[in-house]
């Protein structure tokens, strides 16, 4: 331990040093969070190092490649040829960082229960190479208690909190592929793990984003991110199961939803798929049910949510099924046109993207199943390995039926209702589609 001057010494002289943005950045974790992270630091003036495990990504940013959709390489080339950005494949650039950024995966375990095992590993290399006056963020998802009960402990075996170690938890909030809001003007949610830290934290993060929000505590920082995506999640299973209520009514539920959406208040659209996908809003409202579990509470939404989201993918091939039958077809032995394996609009990321399982449902029923994707080429993904047909080749024409899974912005929805024999629409942006009986259009819907 130190002494109460050394101490002042190495918080005073860490908050100087953030606040002249000349604070050593280093961000763990160069996926889809860290690296437009570390670009907005390094836009503003800040060295920042990006540490991956994976020496392909390091390399990649090393020469200006970007294999991050949202940054162009263009962006990327700018912060590394001015040497504020760079990556880095050892854990021993911590040893000059003055700032930790944790961007890791946090996903679930094969029993769907929360896996830190990522955040432990990258705090343990902190911990290798911890000196006094150091900032360490925790921006990975998780539940609320992770950054006081597992990585305060953990940073605080050698040094005080609030004075020569300073912890916080921050959501990260990127939404790839958003054109409109990005790093800098989503506001950034923070708590600190003392006010010492919650200041210090702010400090830092009043350099990358327009607005700061100080929570009073690190748990209740992490219970935002949760409540954000449970609400997503919640919002989207009621409105999986009003489309299936609704087409029983003959109603088609996005016209519903426009018209609803007009109202100025109260409302908010949220729109029927083919199920949830990516690495959030699948699985963060199973870290809050997780959470309550231990304090023998239950989470009787998340569980009803997760319940009609996971079983829509079963239920698209049911409505394939049902389509081809009732214009007098089998699914069995029928060519499908999966169109869009990404799990959302516009980017490349399939991973648990409901359109995977869709695909698996439909060769289950004996369907020959293609997918085209403008961005995605192949997949191999839970058991399902297929090369896509590149968009320009494609003719909806030739298959038997047309799934639309993913509402990509180049697809020509035009010629998809007036090439395709059949098209079931589990996005609702097929023009003429209908919520009637089957057998009256080609169109049908959800
Ligand atoms: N992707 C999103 O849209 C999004 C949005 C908000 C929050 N989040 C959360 O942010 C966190 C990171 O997600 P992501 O999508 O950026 O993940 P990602 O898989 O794209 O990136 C994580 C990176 O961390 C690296 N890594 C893992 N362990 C490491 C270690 N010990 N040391 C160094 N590098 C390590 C991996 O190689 C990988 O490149 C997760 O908790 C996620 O839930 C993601």
């Amino acid at each position: 331990m130190q002494c109460k001057t050394e101490r002042d010494l190495a918080s005073n002289e860490l908050m100087a040093k953030i606040q002249a943005r000349q604070a050593h950045v280093v961000v763990i974790g160069a996926g889809y969070v860290g690296v437009p992270l570390a670009v907005e630091l390094a836009e503003a003036g800040v060295k920042v190092t990006a540490y991956d495990k994976d020496p392909r990504k390091v390399d990649l940013l090393n020469a200006g490649e970007s294999y991050i959709e949202d940054i162009p390489s263009t962006q990327l080339r700018s912060c590394v040829s001015t040497g504020l950005l760079s990556g880095a494949n050892e854990a021993h650039c911590l040893r000059e960082a003055d700032v930790v950024l944790v961007c890791v995966p946090t996903p679930l375990t094969r029993s769907k229960e929360p896996d830190l095992s990522y955040v432990e590993a990258a705090i343990s290399d902190v911990v290798a190479h911890q000196h006094p006056g150091m900032l360490v963020v925790l921006e990975s998802t998780t539940y609320p208690g992770t950054t006081r009960e597992v990585v305060v402990p953990l940073l605080t075996e050698r040094f005080e909190l609030g004075e020569d170690v300073f912890v916080a938890f921050s959501p990260e909030r990127v939404d790839p592929g958003n054109k409109v809001y990005q790093t800098r003007n989503t506001p950034k949610v923070v708590g600190g793990a003392s006010p010492a830290c919650q200041k210090v934290a702010t400090a830092l993060y009043g350099h990358v984003v327009d607005r700061v929000v100080p929570v009073s505590s690190t748990d209740a920082a992490e219970m935002v991110k949760l409540v954000e995506n449970t609400f997503r999640a919640v919002n989207v299973g009621l409105v999986n199961e009003l489309a299936q209520v609704s087409r029983a009514l003959r109603v088609d539920i996005a016209e519903v939803i426009d018209a609803a959406a007009t109202k100025p208040f109260g409302f908010m659209p949220f729109y029927p798929g083919p199920g949830l996908g990516g690495h959030c809003i699948p699985i963060d409202p199973l870290y809050l049910a997780w959470k309550l579990r231990t304090l023998n509470h239950e989470s009787r939404f998340v569980a009803l949510a997760d319940q009609v989201n996971s079983g829509m993918p079963r239920h698209v091939a049911r409505r394939a099924m049902e389509l081809m039958s009732a214009h007098g077809k089998a699914l069995r032995g029928a060519r499908v046109l999966v169109a869009g394996v990404a799990y959302k609009r516009d980017i490349s990321d399939v991973r648990e993207s409901p359109a995977i399982d869709v695909i698996r449902e439909l060769t289950q029923s004996g369907a020959r199943v293609e997918f085209v994707d403008p961005h995605v080429r192949e997949i191999n993904e839970h058991g399902v390995a297929l090369r896509g047909v590149p968009e320009g080749h494609v003719d909806y024409g030739d298959y038997d039926l047309v799934v639309v899974t993913t509402n990509h912005s180049s697809f020509d929805y035009e010629e998809i209702a007036r090439r395709a024999r059949l098209v079931l629409d589990t996005r609702s942006t097929v023009p003429g589609r209908r919520a009637g009986e089957d057998w009256d259009h080609n169109v049908a819907v959800l």
